[in-house]
């Protein structure tokens, strides 16, 4: 077996590569003077099992198309048994169509990874779960429910928050594990303009220790507004915990000036480049997880 990675996550793929005990495979990625992305499998053995890892993030489409050639050059070489690792699934946030007009991009995604005809996918994680249904090939959804417990089970914790209702499924597994707990906001988001607005929370957050949880940060909104509410009913301590972070341009500097205390993520999108305060973020790697499924 052979692990080999488009541009999107090349620490992960180490990692997944190193777990496997073998090395990663040498992919030249440029572009053509029009921009095309140029791909070259610079190996000179290849094996008929290959995992290809790849997160749909920071410029997903083109990450996307990485992906799409990186297989269809794979398939020309002759490997037989293709396994995609999409720790991030691009898209995976427009799974509904919430106005009319609006495109099922998840479900569009879906069908692209499909047409590469790999033979099963992993990812982390997804927005929603409903969407491993728009998938007809084998799709392990992996969580990181027990990284987080694992992690956060001496914190001192008294509770966990979901931020919004969406984030319960995520909140429920982790507070069962911890025996904690939970508390309910309810939020708001105008789908025009993307400002969350909160309506209120059911539970008793005063002098405590919170722990919300929720799947994705994108512009950081959700967390900010939730923590800067929680507070003001008098939380003692906010620490939150999410998979995966976007890391949307100016959002890591947003984070740390909030009102949470602490910020767990993990590595299912790249955090190589961003200049980060490890005191305030730690990031749990999920490459354990991920190769423990790997066959
Ligand atoms: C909402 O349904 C998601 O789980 C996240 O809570 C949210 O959308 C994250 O986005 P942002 O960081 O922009 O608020």
């Amino acid at each position: 077996m052979q692990v080999f990675s488009g541009s999107s996550n090349l620490p992960l793929a180490h990692k997944i590569a190193q777990n496997l005990d073998c090395k990663l495979a040498k992919v030249e990625i440029n572009k053509f003077p029009n921009q095309e992305i140029r791909l070259w499998i610079n190996e000179e053995k290849i094996d008929h099992k290959a995992v290809v890892v790849q997160s749909f993030a920071k410029e997903p489409d083109r990450m996307i198309i990485e992906f799409c050639l990186l297989v269809d050059a794979l398939k020309r070489l002759g490997v037989k048994e293709i396994t995609a690792v999409i720790p991030w699934m691009g898209y995976c946030i427009q799974d509904k169509i919430f106005r009319n007009g609006e495109p099922l991009s998840s479900r569009v995604i879906a069908d692209i990874i499909q047409a590469t005809k790999v033979n099963e996918i992993i990812t982390v994680d997804l927005h929603n779960e409903t969407t491993q249904g728009f998938f007809s090939l084998p799709l392990i959804h992996l969580s990181a429910t027990n990284l987080f417990v694992e992690k956060l089970k001496n914190n001192n914790l008294d509770c966990l928050v979901a931020p919004d209702v969406g984030a319960l499924k995520e909140t429920i597994p982790i507070a069962k594990a911890m025996n904690l707990p939970i508390v309910i906001i309810s939020k708001k988001r105008d789908l025009q303009t993307g400002k969350v607005q909160i309506l209120g929370i059911e539970g008793d957050i005063e002098g405590k220790n919170a722990l919300i949880v929720d799947d994705f940060i994108s512009t950081g909104g959700t967390l900010i507004q939730a923590a800067e509410f929680l507070k003001k009913q008098k939380a003692k301590t906010i620490t939150v915990a999410a998979t995966h972070h976007l890391f949307v341009e100016g959002v890591e500097a947003r984070l740390e000036k909030s009102l949470i205390d602490k910020l767990y993520i993990t590595d299912t999108i790249n955090s190589e480049d961003e200049k980060v305060d490890h005191q305030f973020l730690d990031i749990i790697s999920i490459s354990e997880t991920i190769t423990k499924k790997i066959d």
